[in-house]
């Protein structure tokens, strides 16, 4: 079917609130590039959300998945176990830095992780309330969609949001959010809304995905640590962006030296099939009863080769080298536009999570989103898939496959420079 055909089919049948607002329907890919219904072809610099770190279609994850096909699709873990779902907790156990002894939980997504991570948190502690961060992003079931600090698209037609969710200031210096600022409102959350005693939970992410690819500092992370030390408080780190190489390192929160009581993840970890995990400590993760976690699909025995694959081809490929390297030619290149062009500024990367801003100018730093969706927009219109991003709408976020070929990356820069030069 074509385009045309595919659109109508979207507009007659697909519910407005999940219709893609994109008209090109993805018909084949491999690693960075995406072919459409009509056979036009797209650098994909958006890896489906951070979804293909190592890029679409990794010859050893389908062969993983294939093979998986020929074995078994589907027994629901808790009627019948099955290997991979084991093999994926213990290689996680090992992978991810929580405290002591990790134990894993596999869901389908990440909001579906961090719903788990809550329920847990509140079997472990017996308290309630949890408290997020501005601009933070973890979802739209009904506690995440409560938890992100963004009401618009998330909650606007969905109120009201379940109570025990407080707020405190995500530090993002550019816009005027210092450290010490960010950690006098999470004092104030917790001393005039959410109470220490009663808190079963800081959650965050340790770079910003929605919200904008704003990295906490690693200062503020380890004061959240002893925070929550203090006062009995588990800290949950989510990593479903950020995490499984984005950032140079298999998690973000690697770079702080922080070891959180409980983690999530989900994008990459399959190069696209639907898996998420919840890990943490043994002791925290033990504390529900038999039968209180889980769910039909969760860790799907195709989701778990595929999870499996990938982990193996992050031990084989050198995907954490390559992620440093490609967030450092991508600064290179957005330092460039920053002195070139009195809109690009705040260029920043952690690995290869990498974004910059659109702003009116750099001495006020206003925000200019819509330049930011213009730029999209035209990139599209020249077959680059770009995503913008952030609490103002204005960061340009880059999520390619960590493992993208040399020219094409080129390629797409290239259209990304001269969308610039026409637009600003
Ligand atoms: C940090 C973070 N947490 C949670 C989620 C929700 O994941 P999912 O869309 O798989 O439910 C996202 C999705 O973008 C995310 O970036």
């Amino acid at each position: 079917m074509s385009n045309a055909e595919l659109n109508e089919l979207k507009r007659k049948y697909v519910a407005n609130g999940a219709a893609s607002p994109a008209t090109a329907f993805a018909d084949h890919a491999e690693n960075a590039e995406v072919w459409d219904a009509d056979g036009n072809r797209f650098i994909d610099f958006a890896g489906g959300i951070g979804v293909l770190n190592i890029g679409h279609r990794h010859p050893k994850v389908v062969a993983a998945v294939k093979a998986q096909l020929d074995k078994v699709m589907h027994t629901c873990q808790t009627v019948m176990p099955y290997e991979g779902y084991v093999r994926v907790a213990e290689k996680l156990s090992h992978l991810v830095p929580v405290r002591g002894h990790a134990k894993v939980m596999l869901a389908n997504s990440g909001a579906e992780a961090l719903e788990n991570a809550v329920k847990i948190a509140r079997a472990a502690t017996g308290r309630a309330n949890v408290i997020c961060f501005d601009g933070g992003y973890h979802g739209r079931t009904f506690f995440t969609m409560a938890m992100n600090g963004k009401v618009a698209p998330y909650q606007t037609d969905f109120g009201p949001m379940p109570g025990t969710v407080f707020r405190a200031p995500y530090p993002v210096d550019y816009h005027g959010v210092s450290e010490d600022e960010a950690l006098r409102g999470l004092m104030m959350a917790l001393k005039t809304d959410a109470g220490p005693s009663n808190t079963a939970a800081i959650i965050l992410e340790p770079v910003l995905g929605e919200g904008g690819f704003y990295p906490a500092p690693a200062s503020f992370l380890k004061k959240i640590r002893d925070i929550c030390d203090e006062h009995g408080i588990l800290m949950i780190i989510d990593e479903v962006q950020s995490g499984f190489g984005r950032t140079g390192k298999m998690f973000a929160i690697e770079h702080s030296g922080v070891e959180p009581d409980i983690m999530t993840m989900a994008k990459s970890m399959a190069d696209g099939m639907p898996i998420s995990a919840v890990v943490g400590t043994d002791t925290i993760m033990d504390a529900s009863g038999p039968n209180s976690l889980g769910g039909t699909y969760t860790g799907s025995p195709t989701a778990c080769a595929a999870a499996l694959a990938v982990m193996e081809v992050f031990e084989k490929e050198n995907v954490l080298e390559k992620s440093q390297a490609l967030g450092d030619k991508l600064a290179k290149h957005f330092n460039q536009w920053q002195a070139r062009y009195e809109s690009v500024a705040n260029v920043r990367h952690m690995g290869a999570m990498a974004a910059f801003e659109l702003v009116a100018d750099k001495t006020t730093r206003a925000p200019n989103a819509e330049l930011a969706s213009a730029l999209c927009k035209k990139a599209r219109e020249e077959g680059l898939i770009l995503l913008s991003c952030g609490m103002y709408g204005n960061t340009i976020r880059f999520l390619m496959p960590i493992t993208i070929e040399d020219d094409v990356l080129n390629e797409g820069l290239d259209i990304i420079e001269s969308c610039l030069e026409s637009l600003v």
